[in-house]
């Protein structure tokens, strides 16, 4: 594992502190946390996120160590960001996989971050999840900790499809996920698809559809699939194995499915009649681009771990952090400033 070249920026002083600019405002924006979590049991095709396997990650670096790393990290983020109240109204955890940390892992920087920080009333806190990495048992354990909001990787309801994505969970599982997570005491719940895989049918994309909706999340994310330079899928594709995303099919499938979202989200025309709760409606949400916030609703987000291309907000300051985690586990914090902050 090689680092790529330090980013642009100053170099973070050896007591870590932040630019006087990045504390400006601080407590008078909304304020979350991001947490990323770096693992994977293997890697889907399709993905390039910041993301390793045990293979990848090589010796010197395991996930026991991770969640003790990321609490020292959170004491030092509290301390850098002085002694403004800045309670987390959002907090996520993203992965990678978050949950191959054993719950009592997310449970204690949760709580770190909940003894660091405060965390607001009625605050968000997420995990995303693959569906073969949780069950009742975890879901439950995650939901005593005080995660309100699970966020499952479903992607495809059809086997073929989620063979091309290298996808490990069977079809069937994330549909129970969400049912498990009910039953533990989620009120959010959401689930992940995508759409425009090489060999995925109208006919696929609309059972995926009506599957995620029928399991009864209250948030459904629809991502165009993005061939990612250097992934095996675009290899594939370069050698002709499989076709490239067409973009008139893709325009296709987002409107089949803003559709067929929009019609699900809409109230019952008796709702008292149908029976149906109001809360079990399905809010939905195309996204034709991923990467949106991690965060979803704070602009104070400091991001900490080895975060995803390894770019960070605190404050009014995008911080850097050691992208490979070998290197983050040595050397916790960021390494790199940028301020002012240009969004
Ligand atoms: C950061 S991933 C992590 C979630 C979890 N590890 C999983 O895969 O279920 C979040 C979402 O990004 C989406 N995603 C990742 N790579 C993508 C790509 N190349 N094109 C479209 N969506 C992608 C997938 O839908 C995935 O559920
Ligand atoms: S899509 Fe999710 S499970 Fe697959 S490699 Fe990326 S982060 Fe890991």
């Amino acid at each position: 594992m090689t680092p790529g070249p330090p980013p642009d920026g100053e170099p973070v002083p050896a007591d870590a502190a932040l630019p006087p600019s990045a504390l400006a405002g601080l407590g008078q924006r909304p304020f979350g946390l991001y947490v990323h979590v770096p693992f994977c049991t293997t890697r889907c095709g399709y993905c390039d996120f910041n993301t390793y396997t045990a293979a990848e990650l090589g010796p010197g670096a395991t996930r026991d160590s991770y969640a003790g790393q990321a609490i020292d990290e959170i004491r030092l983020a509290r301390r850098v960001l002085g002694g403004a109240a800045v309670q987390a109204g959002t907090v996520f955890f993203g992965g990678g996989t978050p949950t191959l940390l054993p719950p009592s892992g997310l449970a204690a920087i949760l709580s770190a971050i909940d003894g660091e920080f405060g965390l607001a009333p009625g605050a968000e806190v997420t995990a995303e999840a693959n569906p073969e990495t949780i069950d009742q048992r975890s879901l439950a354990e995650l939901r005593a900790s005080g995660f309100t909001r699970m966020s499952i990787g479903m992607q495809s309801a059809v086997s073929r499809v989620l063979a091309v994505l290298d996808r490990k969970h069977e079809p069937g599982r994330p549909e129970r996920c969400v049912a498990w997570a009910r039953s533990a005491g989620f009120e959010h719940v959401s689930l992940d698809l995508i759409y425009g895989t090489p060999g995925e049918t109208d006919e696929d994309w609309i059972a995926s559809l009506r599957s995620a909706v029928s399991a009864g999340p209250d948030h459904i994310s629809g991502y165009a699939l993005i061939v990612e330079p250097g992934t095996r899928l675009a290899a594939r594709i370069g050698r002709g194995e499989l076709a490239a995303p067409d973009d008139d099919v893709m325009a296709d499938r987002y409107l089949a499915a803003d559709e067929l979202l929009a019609a699900a989200a809409r109230p019952a025309a008796d709702s008292s009649s149908s029976g149906q709760p109001e809360a079990s409606r399905v809010s939905s949400m195309i996204r034709s681009v991923r990467r949106s916030a991690g965060v979803r609703t704070s602009r104070a987000c400091p991001g900490l771990t080895p975060a995803a291309r390894r770019a960070a907000y605190a404050a009014g300051c995008r911080t850097f952090h050691h992208r490979v985690p070998p290197m983050w586990l040595c050397a916790p914090g960021p390494t790199h400033h940028q301020s002012p902050l240009v969004q």
